[in-house]
Parts: C-alpha cells; structure tokens; sequence
C-alpha cells in the first residue's frame, strides 16, 4: 500500500547524500494494535511497514482462549485497509490459571505463536497477568516441550521498588531463576532498557532474545521532563539513564543475532495521555523504521540493519523470511503529528518532526 496518504510533503533540510537502503520486508516482533476504532486507525502504520506483527494481548478482557484470539485475529484481517497483506501472529495472555493444554492445543492449531508474561499489574491492563511466577512452571514446561516462546514483560511489581529499577531487578529476582529452571524454554525479554539486561539476553543468546524499541534507542529519562513533563514520551519500561540508551544502540547494531525489533507500539488517546494519571504507551508505529535506520545510519552500522529488521526475529520464532522488500530512503521525511480516533486523536511519536530518513517503495 501507499505510506503517501500517511506522511506530509517532505520539508526542505540541509539533507545528508541521499541514499536508497532496500531490504527485505521487516516484521514487529511487539504491538498493541487494540481493537475496534483504535485498531482501524492504528493499523494502517505498522502494516505499512511490517510484514507481520506479534499481537499483544492485553485488551479489556484479555486474550486468554482461543477462541478469543482466533476472534480477535479476524478482525484485525477485517481492519486491514484494501489490498494489505499484514500478518498478525497472536499471542496468548498468560494468568495464574491457564491450563498448559489449552496452550499446547492453540500452539499446534496455529492460533498462537507464542504466550505473554505479564508480573500482575507491571502496566496497562496486566492485573489479570501473573502472581507468582515460579508457579507457572507446568505451563512453561509445556512450552519449552513443544518449542512455544514466551515473551516476558521484565519488570518487577512491588510498588517499593523505585520505577528506574523495576527492570533490573526483575531480572534478578525472577528471570534469571526462570532462565535456569527451564533450560529449553525459548524466551524473548521484551523492551530491554537496561544495560544489565542486554548483557542477560547475550549470555543466553541461542534460547533468549531481546526486543528493543524505537522510542528506547532514541530518548533517555531526562527527555521525559526536557523544558516540562512530556506524558506522550511516558511508557513501561520507563526510559533510563543515557548510559542504558547508548548501551541500547550498541545492542542493536552490532550484528548479535538475538536482538531484534519490537516497537511496542502502543497508542492512547490525547486524552488519557494529558490526564492527572498518564496512561504509559508510547504510539512508534508510524515512525518506527525511519526512527531504526537513523540509529544504524548513525552509528556507521547499515549494513547490519536487514538481519535486525528482517531475519533475526523470523529466524528466532522458527518463521519464514519475509519475500518481498521495502526501501527506505535517505531523504527528509515527516509523520503527520496525531492520527484522528473517532473525536479524539492519539500523538504520534516523532510526529510533525523532521526526520532524516523516509519510507520509499514496498514491493510485496
Ligand atoms: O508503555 C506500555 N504500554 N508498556 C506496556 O507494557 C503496555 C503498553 C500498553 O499496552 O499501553
Ligand atoms: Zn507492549
């Protein structure tokens, strides 16, 4: 489809040499699509860029059955705008009462392609996620038996932990347990903000994995209060010191295979953005890829970008490379600053901004 639609004219930027990157088509490995008027308006962006996405589960109720995700799948299809081939790939919410057979069925039925962790109430709509983790171990077993991956939201829930913390200290306390109590059991640690945690994923790189979002790569947590409270910058994990975000690039372009992209997509309306009580989610679809090849342009590292983009995840979840191809540009780009949900709108991050680089052509 046409991203023309999406994005306003380029404007005029003292612009680098242009240069013209294709690539093999890119999947999300992390988004929260959401459902109803929100799904139709935030689908378009990240079909636009990806080939696939892993779909987060965490609506109003969750997706805990099958049958609620082989729902849910229908109308995200139903929600593509004409002649999309955006693939969504579901996932199963985890509780302190799923049963591993109905895991190991949907796994098998194709419905799932993996199962969400999710500490009971780390974030939005997690308090029907886990109490107590070590007591998922029937499940998890059933997982690592039948090659199943589990994508874990790392971050730890007692409110006495201090928020910049949260990560690290969930990977002490709770995943490196996890890690060696089920030697077997694929793990992608979703939205690794810490340094510490970067070292986790490679130390067990092989069976772990780590997404890292474009939002993570590019602020750090003084930008969260740059010139006053900037809520459309707040989302779980927080944004940590800019030592953890350098570690972060260094993560990403620097050809391990066990690093790839999830964006963590996330939208909120303006309105539960700019509230007495901000809604963590930071909406990146729009601006994800632009956002990506700028940090491997940058750090001179572009010819290791399509293995993070476009292999390494597939080649982790035991999937198929993508055929086709997109292109991206070089050339200065900007997002349209909010995209219109029924009579309200949600913040695009980066929107209205000129960025360096543009999407150009996806050839299916
Ligand atoms: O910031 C976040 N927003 N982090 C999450 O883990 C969930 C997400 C959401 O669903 O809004
Ligand atoms: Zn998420």
């Amino acid at each position: 489809m046409s991203v023309s639609q999406l994005f306003d004219a380029a404007p005029a930027a003292e612009a680098e040499a242009p240069l013209s990157l294709t690539i093999r088509r890119p999947d999300d490995w992390h988004v929260h699509l959401r459902d109803g008027a929100m799904l139709k308006a935030v689908l378009p962006f990240t079909a636009a860029q990806f080939a696939r996405g892993i779909i987060m589960p965490n609506l109003v109720p969750p997706v805990t059955t099958i049958a609620a995700a082989a729902a849910y799948r229908e109308r995200i299809l139903a929600a593509r705008p004409e002649g999309c081939d955006f693939t969504p790939l579901m996932t199963c919410y985890l509780t302190d009462t799923t049963v591993p057979d109905e895991i190991e069925r949907g796994y098998r039925e194709g419905v799932w392609a993996a199962a969400k962790l999710y500490p009971a109430g780390a974030t939005t709509n997690a308090h029907h996620g886990v109490t107590n983790i070590p007591k998922l171990a029937p499940v998890l077993e059933r997982m690592e038996k039948i090659g199943m991956p589990v994508l874990v939201h790392g971050e730890a829930t007692d409110p006495a932990v201090d928020i910049f913390d949260r990560e690290a200290v969930f990977m002490e306390q709770e995943m490196l347990p996890l890690l060696k109590r089920h030697p077997g059991l694929k793990v992608v640690i979703e939205h690794v903000t810490t340094a510490e945690t970067v070292a986790i994923v490679r130390a067990h790189a092989g069976r772990a994995a780590g997404t890292i979002t474009p939002h993570h790569l590019i602020i750090n947590r003084t930008t969260l209060f740059q010139g006053g409270l900037r809520p459309h910058l707040y989302c779980l994990p927080v944004a940590k010191r800019e030592s953890h975000r350098l570690a972060l690039c260094e993560a990403v372009t620097s050809g391990d295979t066990c690093f790839f992209i999830g964006t963590d997509t996330a939208p909120h309306l303006r309105g539960a953005k700019q509230a007495e009580c901000c809604s963590a989610g930071v909406f990146g679809g729009a601006t994800a890829l632009q956002t990506y090849v700028q940090v491997f342009d940058e750090a001179g590292a572009l010819d290791r970008f399509e293995a993070f983009a476009s292999e390494n995840g597939a080649r982790f979840y035991g999937l198929p490379l993508n055929e086709g191809t997109i292109t991206l540009e070089r050339k200065p780009s900007r997002a349209l600053a909010a995209v219109e949900v029924e009579d309200s709108e949600v913040v695009i991050f980066r929107g209205a901004e000129n960025l360096p680089w543009s999407i150009g052509e996806v050839r299916p």
